[in-house]
């Protein structure tokens, strides 16, 4: 961690702490860090997701019952939750850059935080239902959280680091993974070699990998990892991420090598990624890559041949749906799907997703310093290909080449990308894989 990034970055959240409590009317923010969660009927804890709001702040991403105090004039307050227990490894001892900072207060017990947390004035609590403490109870002000969700899009400089570092830390694991794919291993042997490239466990990983063979390329959000290598490994693709200091990278690959046509259709849409990927300037309304993406592809289903109709008619009547149904790409951050993508301004409203584009997650005019996915994707999924076969372009469609294309489940390209001030955007994820060996 860069000391004097990591110093401006604080100062840069203070002054936006600042301003928020001052337009929204409270004196204070506080902000817990988060509970375990237990399951139903059960004393096994669900993987520990720390509060975004809290590790902005701090690089401190496992640590529950922790809170932080901020008001106008003081140095952050740090309650630091570190428990003497036997069954777990607790926090380890407060250390790095970042404490010079903040004002620490160590506890032993989670109730113990509220001494250092009583504070005369309004206060602002950002934290969930069940982290709350006698009398100190999470309101979540709306007005507050917008502010803060609004300026949250663009990153500091020290931010920027961490995603760098979160790039490069998914290459290699990419490339082992790929190897992997050419060995003919399974998806989990493919999943294991990602997680031992990039040294993460599965709960160090930003979200959980995808890692789909053939036909299950197909499927969006693919969920498992089948254990048994299939007959014939004709394509991969793979969605896969990693993590520096609570941020995230959001990267996805398919490879194949395996076929002309699926190669055909590989090269188009990786060249049509590098075109939306440039797209990403400032003042340009996010909206306007996705629409722009539904014309790419749609040149792309006519010039290989998968549906004989003209690029117009093919986004006219939205066919491109059929094969390219979610949206260009989101905000990424702290969370991967980082939060404020629909937001107009800072007061709440919100920038409406286009017509017939539901699963767009990003709505905003593009600003320098904001980082977001190009993600486009051309897949063959039968549930949605059954829909457009009973429609009149149905006839349109040359089922046996879909057919033939459907064993390599779909392509999708996936990298990060930060908007400049001016000229072209800084790709994360290409510089990462230009420069990690
Ligand atoms: N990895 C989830 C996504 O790309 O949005
Ligand atoms: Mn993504
Ligand atoms: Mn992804």
């Amino acid at each position: 961690m860069n000391d004097s990034s990591y110093a401006q970055h604080l100062s840069r959240l203070q002054a936006q702490a600042e301003s928020a409590l001052a337009r929204s009317g409270f004196d204070a923010l506080l902000i817990a860090a988060g509970i375990e969660k237990y399951a139903f009927l059960d004393d096994r804890p669900y993987l520990f997701q720390p509060n975004p709001h809290f590790k902005h702040w701090l690089p401190l991403t496992a640590h529950p019952h922790s809170w932080l105090l901020v008001r106008p004039g003081h140095k952050p307050r740090l309650v630091y939750y570190q428990p003497d227990d036997f069954w777990h490894v607790p926090p380890a001892d407060p250390s790095g850059e970042w404490l010079p900072h903040v004002e620490l207060c160590v506890i032993g017990r989670p109730e113990d935080a509220l001494a250092h947390l009583r504070v005369p004035g309004r206060l602002a609590i950002i934290g969930e239902a069940d982290a709350a403490l006698e009398g100190l109870v999470p309101n979540n002000p709306a007005a507050l959280l917008n502010m803060l969700h609004w300026q949250r899009a663009v990153k500091s400089g020290y931010e920027l680091e961490q995603m760098r570092a979160a790039s490069r830390r998914a290459v290699p694991a990419h490339r082992a993974a790929k190897a992997a794919f050419e060995a003919g291993a399974s998806e989990l042997d493919i999943h294991r070699a990602y997680l031992a490239a990039s040294g993460h466990t599965d709960r160090d990983l930003p979200y959980s990998n995808i890692v789909a063979l053939n036909e299950h390329g197909a499927v969006l959000h693919y969920q498992y990892q089948d254990p048994t290598p299939p007959a014939q490994s004709r394509s991969l693709l793979i969605d896969a991420g990693a993590q520096v200091n609570g941020y995230a990278s959001d990267i996805t690959r398919t490879w194949s090598g395996r076929d002309e046509y699926f190669d055909a259709l590989l090269a188009a849409m990786e060249a049509a990624q590098l075109a939306l990927v440039d797209e990403v300037r400032a003042s340009v309304d996010y909206r306007d890559i996705h629409l722009s993406t539904h014309r790419r592809i749609a040149a792309i289903l006519a010039e290989q041949g998968i549906v004989r109709m003209s690029a117009e008619a093919l986004v006219e009547q939205h066919v491109t749906s059929t094969f390219f149904p979610h949206g260009i790409g989101h905000l990424l951050g702290l969370q991967v799907h980082d939060i404020g993508g629909f937001m107009a301004d800072d007061s709440g409203a919100l920038a409406p997703k286009p017509e017939g584009h539901p699963y767009l997650r990003l709505t905003r005019r593009l600003e320098p310093g904001m980082v977001v996915t190009i993600e486009p994707g051309l897949y063959f999924i039968p549930t949605l290909l059954d829909k457009l076969r009973a429609t009149p372009a149905g006839s349109a469609v040359n089922w046996s080449l879909v057919e033939h294309l459907a064993r390599f489940g779909g392509v999708r390209i996936e990298d990060d990308v930060v908007c400049r001030s001016d000229g072209a955007p800084e790709n994360l994820t290409r510089d990462a894989f230009a420069v990690v060996g």
